[in-house]
């Protein structure tokens, strides 16, 4: 444009008008619980966030979080939210994330998963989202960690233990509870009440040890990732503790967890996870890793 004259130049400057609008991306939120509901209040506030859907089995559920956002998204069932969202947010349960993966990526739509476990049930989730050339993002959750597992992922590990410490109230209902029998209320002292692999653990305790399966899928999977999970009735935090050797040294982290005030099988951490998660994934600034 040398030579070009001030007129010519201002012809060629977009106004005001024409500059593109800030572009927000679009949200649907699957799971209106503790984690869906703290993360949309926090989230709607980013400003290049848009919520423009809630779903939720329970559809009151998703009307009581709707009059506590600003924005007013759509209360739609799974298949609407897909069509509608850029970023669909899973916060619900293990057993709808194949079907939500699934459908999300067909759609060419990218995934944010809480309810880990249903991942490394369902490996092929991995393998579609790569073809589908989907983002499938998975927050680190309760445990600190996962950024030096993925670091030492890329040499050799050589093993990956997490040990998992709750107080008995936490692991109620759990189905390995339930099968077993077990009477969490006649606990007196720190027990371990389980002891596999991470696949193992996944069913055994669904909504308890998505920990585990972001720790796998991060490190050398489920099958190979050690998990002992521990009641301790003098205990009212959720402890997490990895330790994870290989060709880089060896690694330990320990995660005293508050729970969160709605839901003790939920680690307050999570919950500021997903919202990081997602502050990661609309920002510009990008730290670990
Ligand atoms: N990654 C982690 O570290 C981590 C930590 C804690 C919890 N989680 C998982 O995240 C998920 C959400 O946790 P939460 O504490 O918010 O649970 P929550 O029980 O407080 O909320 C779950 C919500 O999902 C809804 N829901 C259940 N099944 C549904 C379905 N089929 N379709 C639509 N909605 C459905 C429920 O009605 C409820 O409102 C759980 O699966 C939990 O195991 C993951």
């Amino acid at each position: 444009m040398l030579g070009a004259s001030y007129d010519e130049l201002s012809l060629l400057t977009p106004s005001t008008q024409d500059l593109a609008p800030n572009i927000k991306m679009n949200i649907g939120i699957i799971g209106c619980g503790t984690i869906g509901s703290e993360l949309a209040k926090s989230i709607e506030k980013f400003k290049d966030v848009s919520i423009v859907a809630l779903c939720d089995v329970d559809e009151e559920k998703a009307k009581r979080l709707l009059i506590q956002l600003s924005t007013k998204p759509q209360i739609v069932g799974i298949d609407r939210l897909i069509e509608i969202s850029e970023l669909v947010i899973e916060s619900a349960s293990k057993h709808i994330v194949k079907e939500v993966a699934e459908k999300t990526f067909y759609k060419g739509k990218d995934l944010m998963i809480m309810s880990v476990g249903g991942i490394i049930s369902n490996e092929h989730l991995l393998k579609l989202a790569e073809e589908k050339n989907c983002n499938l993002y998975i927050p680190s959750g309760a445990i600190c960690g996962i950024d030096g597992v993925n670091s030492a992922s890329i040499g050799k590990i050589n093993s990956v233990t997490l040990t998992t410490t709750k107080p008995p109230k936490a692991l109620e209902g759990a189905p390995y509870i339930v099968k077993n029998n077990l009477n969490l209320n006649t606990i007196t002292k720190k027990t371990i009440i389980f002891e596999g692999s991470a696949l193992e653990a996944v069913d055994a305790f669904p909504a308890n040890i998505n920990v585990a399966a972001s720790l796998s899928i991060a490190g050398i999977g489920a099958e190979k990732t050690k998990v002992k999970i521990v009641a301790d009735p003098n205990s009212s935090k959720n402890m997490h503790e990895i330790v994870v050797e290989g060709d880089f040294g060896k690694l330990t982290t320990v995660t005293e967890n508050l729970p969160s005030p709605n839901n003790p099988k939920t680690s307050y951490l999570a919950v500021l996870s997903a919202i990081s998660m997602v502050k990661k994934i609309v920002g510009n600034v990008k730290v670990g890793n």
